[in-house]
Order: structure tokens, then sequence, then C-alpha cells
């Protein structure tokens, strides 16, 4: 079983394109693949339903539906920090409990990614003498993790912060991918060449601006955990 944490040096920076990108180049070696979204703040109105888009195009990258109190244990409304949406919304979030979640996906599938929330120690809940981040869920499940880097001034700061705190934490950075989310940025490719002597880790893909390209058109390799 293989599986990976996707993390990235912000929000919107591209976990999601690239997580269902690395679904869709597992799904090359593996039959089962699986897209797990623990904590997804943020709904719209999705034919009918609330829904979350990351949990859509996660599942839609997906070789296996499961019921989706498994692939997204919890869903909450407002688009804003996990613990402030969950506190705004009465709902107490579990990091075992998305671990139990997490091991019953394992045993349905050949490989598993699992996209965190926001940055890597964004604070998933805050309550009382309580706490966790999602650098601790990572820790939690024990991953190899996958930094999307979104390119674009302050990028190169974050990228190395985040780098700090995986490695800080005895896990591994299995890889990153350098997705260039600002089309305007001055010196991009001294800003990318300054990461790669920098990540210790290789570079599974170098994403050009491509606001309309779909997940299954992107290509990336696949991190060895
Ligand atoms: N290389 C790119 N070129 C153009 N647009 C991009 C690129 N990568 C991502 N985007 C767009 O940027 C937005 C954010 O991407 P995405 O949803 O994958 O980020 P995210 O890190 O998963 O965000 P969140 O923190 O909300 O989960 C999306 O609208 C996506 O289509
Ligand atoms: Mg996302």
């Amino acid at each position: 079983m293989t599986a990976f944490f996707v993390t990235g040096t912000d929000t919107g920076v591209g976990k999601t394109r690239v997580s269902a990108a690395l679904l869709h180049a597992l799904h090359r070696h593996h039959a089962r693949v699986i897209g797990m979204k623990p904590v997804a703040a943020g709904t719209e109105l999705i034919n009918g339903e609330w829904a979350n888009e990351d949990v859509l195009a996660l599942r839609a990258a997906s070789t296996v539906q499961v019921p989706a109190l498994y692939d997204n244990p919890y869903l909450l409304n407002l688009a804003a920090s996990p613990h402030i949406a969950a506190r705004e919304e009465g709902v107490e979030i579990d990091i075992e409990h998305i671990a139990a979640c997490f091991h019953a996906l394992r045993q349905q599938a050949d490989a598993v990614v699992v996209e965190g929330a926001g940055g890597f120690i964004v604070p998933l809940l805050e309550s009382g003498r309580q706490s966790a981040t999602s650098a601790d869920l990572a820790v939690l499940l024990r991953l190899p993790v996958v930094l999307v880097v979104g390119v674009r001034l302050g990028c190169l700061n974050h990228a190395l912060l985040t780098q700090e705190a995986i490695l800080s934490r005895g896990l591994t950075l299995a890889g990153w991918v350098a997705n260039r989310i600002d089309p305007s940025m001055v010196a991009p490719d001294a800003n990318v060449d300054t990461l790669r002597l920098r990540l210790q880790a290789p570079m599974l893909a170098d994403w050009p601006w491509q606001p309309l390209q779909p997940a299954s058109a992107l290509s990336l390799d696949v991190p060895v955990p």
C-alpha cells in the first residue's frame, strides 16, 4: 500500500490539482486509488447538494468510491481555517477518528492520497486543552509528504519553512511540485532554481500557469515513499 500526504506552502496553491494528478499517475501502477480530504472547509450548492469542490475533485480522480464518511469525515460549511469553522458549527474534530477512516480506506486501496487543509501547520482543532494541526495528522498517519509550492513572491520562505517543519517532525519529504500560479511573477525560473538547490527531495513536476488544464492531463513523477 502506497500513501502520501499532500501539503502546500499556503491555501490555494494547487494541492487539489496535485493530489488529483498524483491519483491519476498512481493509477498507472495501481488498480485501486483513493483520494481523501479529511477536513474540508467551505461548501457550495452543487447539483442541489452542499458539497466541497476538493472532495468532488478527489473522488473524480479515485477509482474506488467509498462512503463520504470515510473519504471526507469532516465537511464544514464555512470557508475558514478548520478550527474556526468547526467551532462556529459546533463540530469536534478528532484526528484519531480521521486515522481510523484512513486505515479503513487503506484496506480497500493500493494507493491513498490525503490532501491536507491549508498550509502544513494550520490548526485543525483548538478546544480547551486539546489542539492539533494538519502536521499532527501527517505525523499520526506516518505518511511521506508531497509539498506543493505555489510559485509566487514569498514562496521561498514559505517552502523552506515548510520543509523544516516536515523534517523536524521526523517525516519524509518525498517530493515537491513547482506550481506556477502567478503568471505575472518576476523571475519565476530563478525562484524555482533556488528551491531545486535547497529542497532536499526530488522535484516531481514543474507546471506552468495553465488555468484550464484538467488534472488528468497534468503529468508528474510518482514519488518514492
Ligand atoms: N498551474 C496553475 N495554473 C493556473 N491555475 C492554477 C494552477 N494551479 C492551480 N490553479 C488554480 O488555482 C486554484 C487553487 O488550486 P487548488 O484548488 O488545487 O489549490 P489548493 O491548494 O488545493 O487550495 P485549498 O487550500 O483551498 O485546498 C484553482 O482554481 C486551480 O484551478
Ligand atoms: Mg484543495
